[in-house]
């Protein structure tokens, strides 16, 4: 089993690298296999709205974002990092999510997920709100800890002396593995995810 992780940071070893890090060996420990999957510093183009993704996939080719989604259609689970930008998510991560899910939002379905936000100082549980989103909209179970998913740091590294912030990661990753292992072995057991209804889409009540 593999868990993709996302670094919405452009650094590729700044503070969310190290809490995904810390993410990672403790899931390795727990016998999960992980990718952090680096954003980068390049341009990501932004959700134009242009709804062509549910025939053909996301119109725009010339950033990481469809490559991401090859790698979803793979993994078993997700973790959402990202750098505290004005107490939000960085803009970079929050492009490519709306993309990544408009586009393959199949790739995410049923399978658990958790957001992971580092700051200096604020903005840490909002930022991990937005992230989160993405989950209740697409049947994604949210995996908890013993605290907000959150760590504080400033120059790139920092975040490893949080001793809370690590420990918060460290309980993420042992819960990540638990909700993984049962959901395998109740698919071993004949219980998979449940039908979804056809969508009904009330837009505005009449
Ligand atoms: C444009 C920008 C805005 C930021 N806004 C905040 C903020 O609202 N709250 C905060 O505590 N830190 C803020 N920071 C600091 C970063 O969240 C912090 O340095 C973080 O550790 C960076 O993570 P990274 O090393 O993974 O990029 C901001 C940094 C930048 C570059």
């Amino acid at each position: 089993m593999k868990v993709l992780m996302l670094n919405g940071s452009p650094k590729a070893d700044g503070n969310t690298n190290r809490a995904l890090t810390e993410i990672g060996e403790q899931l390795k420990k727990e016998s999960i296999d992980y990718e952090i999957f680096q954003i980068g510093g390049q341009a990501i183009r932004d959700c134009i709205g242009c709804g062509q993704c549910t025939e053909k996939g996301c119109v725009f080719d010339d950033d990481v974002t469809n490559a991401f989604i090859a790698k979803a259609q793979e993994a078993d689970g997700f973790i959402f990092g990202t750098p505290v930008y004005y107490a939000h998510p960085s803009g970079r991560i929050q492009s490519l999510l709306d993309r990544a899910f408009y586009a393959g939002g199949t790739a995410f379905a049923f399978k658990p997920g958790a957001a992971v936000a580092v700051a200096r100082r604020a903005g840490t549980t909002a930022s991990v709100d937005v992230l989160e989103k993405y989950f209740g909209i697409n049947n994604m179970p949210t995996v908890p800890s013993t605290y907000w998913n959150v760590a504080h740091g400033r120059v790139p590294g920092e975040a490893g002396q949080d001793l809370e912030g690590m420990q918060t990661m460290r309980n993420l990753a042992r819960n990540m593995a638990w909700m993984l292992k049962c959901i395998e072995a109740g698919r071993k057991a004949g219980i998979d995810h449940p039908e979804v209804e056809k969508s009904a889409r009330t837009n505005f009540i009449r």
